[in-house]
């Protein structure tokens, strides 16, 4: 709660009134990595659930694209932006923070920054937006792009089928009617780190099959806190978007939460794991399609690097 200039108490809740995406124009499917590496198209779809992905662009130009469209659909102009949060484990430069580069790409107003909490960090830039809107902030442009291609050793079979490049958005405002961000949870685990890294200049080394095991074992964990923590069931949830890594993660999570996957948006098949992107992206995706509803109830959920994870219960309502 807040206080108006009339000293009457006000909520300063948030909600979600925009969103836009970017993908760069390149499309990689598995037939391109059957033809050069030991890989099949059989052993992707069927291990992961990816059928294609794209590269190109550069986190700065993905993600300035997302933000414009997200801002045209919020109704806003980028003066109007109190604060813009680049969530991204690429950055195009060491320094200054490619939020920088996204700012004058988009002319927003107020502070940006960048957040790294690798894929989990979507969510953890959608909770700090909350943050941000509670203290007196009216709107935050929230922003998730990477481009993990240039991350990936493209010669090596067990990730380089996995990434992609990619950008989503969302604009959050403030809502003095009521607060849609219903809880969250945030965590991470850096004795995990191991399993998961890449050194400057280097190429991401991972253990797939820790990571698989963990990122259920915290995804489960996490949604089950925010389920609880918003008084709700697994039966009231309307819609999953959950980081698109792999579809048998996500498979394995929702049965163990007892939520079915028609229930879930999957955007991975077209996008490959595009870290920071993937929430957004897949947020767009049920949006776009109709699939959200006024009052429905939807359950955000990432993991990553770090380990790291990170979730929000979110009521859904654009007006
Ligand atoms: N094509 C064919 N064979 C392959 C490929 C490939 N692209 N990649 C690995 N293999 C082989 C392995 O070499 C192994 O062969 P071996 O048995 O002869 O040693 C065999 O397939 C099985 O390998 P596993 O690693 O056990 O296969 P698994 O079923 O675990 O699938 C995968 C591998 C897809 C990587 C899975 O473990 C996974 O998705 N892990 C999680 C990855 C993830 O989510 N990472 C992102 C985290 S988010 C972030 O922050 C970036």
């Amino acid at each position: 709660m807040a206080t108006n200039d009339k000293g009457i108490m006000t909520i300063r809740g948030s909600r979600i009134t925009g969103w836009g995406t970017a993908l760069p124009d390149q499309i990689v499917t598995n037939a391109d990595f059957e033809a050069r590496l030991d890989t099949s198209d059989k052993w992707i779809t069927e291990r992961t659930g990816i059928r294609e992905r794209r590269f190109g662009g550069t986190t700065a130009s993905l993600a300035a694209e997302a933000g414009k469209m997200a801002l045209k659909s919020a109704g806003l102009v980028p003066s109007e932006i109190d604060l813009l949060i680049l969530s991204t484990t690429t950055p195009d430069l060491t320094t200054p923070a490619t939020s920088s580069v996204v700012q004058d790409l988009l002319g927003t107003g107020g502070g940006a920054f960048d957040l790294n909490a690798a894929c989990a960090g979507f969510v953890y830039a959608m909770v700090v937006a909350g943050g941000m809107i509670k203290m007196g902030t009216n709107r935050v442009l929230v922003i998730g792009s990477d481009t993990l291609s240039k991350i990936t050793d493209q010669n090596d079979r067990s990730t380089a089928v996995l990434f992609g490049d990619g950008a989503g958005a969302i604009v959050m405002e403030a809502d003095p009617v009521e607060d849609k961000i219903l809880s969250y949870d945030l965590g991470v685990d850096g004795s995990a780190m191991p399993i998961l890294y890449c050194n400057h200049g280097g190429y991401m080394t991972m253990e797939g099959r820790e990571v698989f095991k963990k990122a259920v074992r915290v995804m489960v964990e996490s949604a089950k806190n925010v389920i609880e923590g918003a008084k709700l069931t697994s039966d009231d949830i309307d819609l999953v978007i959950p980081h698109q890594a792999n579809l048998r993660i996500i498979e394995a999570a929702n049965q163990r939460l007892k939520i079915p996957m028609e229930k879930t948006s999957i955007v991975l098949d077209k996008t490959g794991n595009t870290s920071s992107a993937s929430i957004p992206l897949a947020l767009a995706a049920a949006a776009d399609s109709g699939r959200l509803k006024e009052g429905e109830i939807v359950l955000f959920c990432g993991f990553g690097a770090g380990m790291t994870w990170s979730s929000t219960i979110v009521k859904w309502s654009k007006e």
